[in-house]
This record gives C-alpha cells, structure tokens and sequence, in this order.
C-alpha cells in the first residue's frame, strides 16, 4: 500500500483590527509614506492592542476549523511556528491547545523565523505521510509588535501581527497535497538578524533592556543581499526539479518581508507579476504568518483553486530558507 499524501484540507487567518500606517509611524519616527512604499511595498500593518501570539493563532485556528466544518476535539496535532511566543515556556502550541479546546491534540513549537512556517509544515505532513496522524493544524503567528523598537525606523516600519493557519489531512492522489520540498539554513547569518537579550546567553537585566537588546536587531542590507539570491535559488531549484516552468506554476506564494525580494524572486522564476501573492502592502511583515495568511485570503476570495500548482518559498533569520511544491487541494471557496 502507498503511503498517504499531505493534504491542505483548509485555511483560517486572524488579524487584529487596530491600523498603523506608514502615516502613523512618521509622526513617531523620522520616516515618510513614500521611503517605506517605494523600498519595501508597505502601507499599513496590523498591531494586537491587547493579548499575545496565541490569540493570532487560536483566531486562525477557529476560523480553519470552520472553514474545514470540524470541531477541535477531532485535531491530532497542533504545531506552531512563531518567534514572538506568549512566552518561553510552556509553549504557544499548549497555549493555543486550551483556547480553542482541542482537547485530545498535542502539540509543539517550532523556530525557524520567518521560514518557520515551511519548516513547521514540512515537520507536520512527517506525521501524516507515515500514517501516525490524520489530522493537524499548522499555525503561523507572531506578534512582532512585542518585540519591535518603535525608535527605530530601520525597523518599526517592517513588522506587524497577524496569525493564520491550514489543516493537513492524509490524500490518496500521488499528484496533489504537498509534492517536494527544499529546506535550508546557515548560521553564520546569526549576527545579521536577531533578538540577543532574554534567552540564555544575555538573560534579562536592567542592562540588557537599557541596551534594547529585547528588540528585533536586523542589518537590512546584508539580509536583503542573501535573501534575494536564497529565496530566488531554491524557487527556480524546486520548479527546475520538478521537471516544471514558470508556465506551469499557478501561483508563487512568497514570505512578504520587502517587495523587491519578492519581484526578483519571480523574475528568477519567469513568472509574470499576475502569478505572485502579495499582501505585503496591507500587513507588511508578520513573519511565520506571511505565507498562510496569503493562502488564506486567495482562496477566501476565490482565485486560489483545487488543482493549481503553487510555489511557496521564505526566506529569514537563521539564516533560514526554503521553497515548497504544493497541488491545492482544498475545496473552492462557496
Ligand atoms: O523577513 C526576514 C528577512 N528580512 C528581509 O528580507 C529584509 C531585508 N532587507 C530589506 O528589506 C531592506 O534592506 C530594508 C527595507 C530593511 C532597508 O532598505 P534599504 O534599501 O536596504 O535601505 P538602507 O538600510 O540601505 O538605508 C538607505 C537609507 C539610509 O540613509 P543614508 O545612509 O543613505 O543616508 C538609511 O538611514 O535610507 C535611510 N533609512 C530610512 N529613511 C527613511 C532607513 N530606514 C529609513 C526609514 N525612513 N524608515
């Protein structure tokens, strides 16, 4: 007997409703509306006033469980990926597990920054491809305000909240759920992106929050750099593998940390701009939340359809990176 397939059986997202545009963040740091636009493509994000990353995600998770038209109790496994977790210990997942009363799930983090929901995913379709479970939710949540210095405009004008999430469920078509996928990364980009104060190496003193160490420290134009060639490299890599083009590939659904990755990604891929999800303008950066949240809003308005072929890829901190081929396979939006 074949084994099963990973199937995305449906998508949920969650954004809080307070708007912080490019406006807003000039009255508070020496930026304008049109230096954010023209080099990143954001407008406007999203901040969560109040709660945590597991209220992005058990939001994500009840609307999926509607979509889907099941209740909690029926999820196996919840694996969430976030790098603003409510908190170290317990986990997000544990956390998410209770609000929503997914009472015989299990469930567990994963941190891979802003490629954190491809490495969740891949981890997750493990436990269905060899038949342990039958069904799992995959969250990607992260409340980036929590950890973004609002003096900072390298920074501040990235980030935003967000969570979203899918359901995989075992298929029996060896042509459709998830195909392949490439999953990387390299440490030695440690010192251009990251958060150094709080974890066990600089626990939290008054000297590590006087030194904003408890923020989002990140060495754009470095990162830029390698991000452009790591998330193009294993686009083009997956697709070429495949035996597929750029014709062939419905939909390039990429991490949304800046435009112009973005564009030089699909240009590597030969896909037209028509092909490309973007939302980045709406939501600017939430990290493991980017991708889902983009699945989620093309299949709620109805251009995401079962049987297309779709190009997810992210790149971020780590470095982290990856791409993955997907046949949609949920049933299309009513
Ligand atoms: O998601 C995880 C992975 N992360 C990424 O993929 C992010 C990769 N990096 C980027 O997206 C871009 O590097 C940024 C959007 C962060 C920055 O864009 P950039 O084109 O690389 O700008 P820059 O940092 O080189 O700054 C250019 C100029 C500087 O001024 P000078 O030195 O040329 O006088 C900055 O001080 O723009 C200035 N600048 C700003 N000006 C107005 C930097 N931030 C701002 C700002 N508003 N917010």
């Amino acid at each position: 007997m074949s084994k099963p397939r990973a199937t995305i059986t449906a998508v949920g997202h969650y954004v809080p409703d307070k708007v912080l545009s490019n406006h807003d963040l000039a009255k508070i740091v020496d930026t304008n509306d049109e230096w954010i636009r023209t080099r990143t493509g954001i407008s406007e994000r999203r901040i969560l006033e109040h709660g945590a990353t597991s209220d992005l995600g058990a939001g994500a998770m009840k609307a999926l469980l509607k979509n889907r038209g099941v209740s909690a109790d029926t999820v196996d496994l919840i694996v969430v990926a976030t790098v603003t977790p409510d908190m170290f210990f317990p986990s997000t997942a544990c956390l998410i597990q209770e609000k929503v009363q997914a009472k015989h799930a299990w469930g567990f983090d994963v941190s891979a920054a802003c490629s954190g929901f491809l490495f969740a995913l891949i981890t997750a379709a493990q436990f269905i491809e060899n038949g342990s479970y039958k069904r799992i939710v995959v969250v990607g949540a992260d409340k980036m305000s929590a950890i973004t210095d609002y003096t900072d405009r390298n920074t501040c004008i990235l980030f935003g909240d967000a969570g979203a999430a899918v359901m995989l469920e075992p298929g029996d078509d060896p042509h459709a759920g998830i195909l392949d996928h490439i999953l990387r990364c390299d440490g030695s980009g440690e010192k251009t992106l990251h958060m150094l104060g709080g974890g066990s190496l600089n626990p939290a003193t008054r000297d590590t929050v006087d030194q904003k160490m408890h923020y989002i420290y990140q060495d754009g134009k470095s990162v830029f750099k390698v991000a452009v060639v790591g998330m193009a490299d294993v686009s083009a890599e997956i697709i070429e593998r495949n035996h597929l083009t750029g014709k062939d590939v419905d939909w390039l659904v990429p991490h949304q940390a800046n435009l112009r990755i973005i564009d030089a990604t699909a240009d590597r891929m030969g896909l037209d701009k028509s092909k490309v999800m973007i939302n980045i303008n709406k939501y600017g950066n939430t990290t493991a939340a980017t991708i889902p949240m983009c699945l989620s809003e093309w299949w709620q308005s109805g251009q995401l359809r079962k049987g297309q072929t779709i190009v997810l890829a992210a790149f971020g901190a780590g470095y982290t990176w990856g791409s993955v081929l997907v046949r949609w396979t949920v049933e299309n939006a009513a």
